[in-house]
């Protein structure tokens, strides 16, 4: 297995590492064997200890609505949602906050370092969406958009204007997901 150069720090890892970091445009990649290992290095990296909490904000009012795809979203989500949060036991973690997204950034006022937009998938609501939260974002933060892949609709569009007009640079992309970092405070 040693002979084959993929062990540990072997020249094949070394290499595999350094393409990483060449893609990603990144000083360092740090190859691990499992992705335990590598949640772990990522939590200490954005400075999370053990015993620390990390409060994830959930921002959804649940009215009824079609959205671009012909689903319909209506108030029992709510009641589903909620009682996912009691069945895995995570409400001390997950805050939901029952409003518009529009209005709830506007009694926002904490710093978010990542920033999940999956909301309404039109390019206005994206848009505002993006524009009201991203500002708590700091330099380095990352903003995720869901469905982000289809050029008919709103996140794609809007992911487009973010990148062409700077301030923000694409990390990588998993199947619909795409994720950006804020590179220049104020974007
Ligand atoms: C595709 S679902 C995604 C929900 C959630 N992110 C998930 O992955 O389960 C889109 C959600 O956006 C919500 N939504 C629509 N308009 C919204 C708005 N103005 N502010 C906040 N949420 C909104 C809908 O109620 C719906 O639950």
């Amino acid at each position: 297995m040693s002979a084959s150069g993929w062990l540990t720090q072997g020249p094949r890892t070394v290499e595999f590492e350094r393409l990483i970091a060449d893609y990603l445009g990144v000083p360092e990649a740090v190859a691990t064997d499992n992705c335990t290992t590598s949640l772990q290095l990522a939590l200490e990296m954005m400075g999370v200890r053990a015993g620390d909490e990390v409060p994830v904000f959930a921002v959804d009012p649940h009215v009824e609505a079609v959205d671009v795809f012909g689903w319909t979203v209506d108030p029992d989500d709510r009641a589903i949602f909620l009682q996912n949060l009691l069945r895995f036991e995570v409400t001390d973690i997950v805050r939901p906050i029952s409003l518009p997204s529009e209005r709830a950034c506007k009694a926002w006022d904490g710093e978010i370092s990542m920033l999940w937009i999956d909301g309404d998938h039109t390019y206005e609501a994206t848009k505002i969406d993006f524009k009201g939260w991203s500002r708590f974002v700091p330099s380095g933060g990352l903003v995720l958009f869901h469905d982000a892949n289809d050029p008919e609709i709103g996140p794609f569009q809007v992911i487009g204007e973010i990148l062409e007009a700077g301030g923000y640079r694409e990390l990588l992309g998993i199947n619909s997901l795409r994720v950006l970092q804020k590179v220049a405070a104020g974007a």
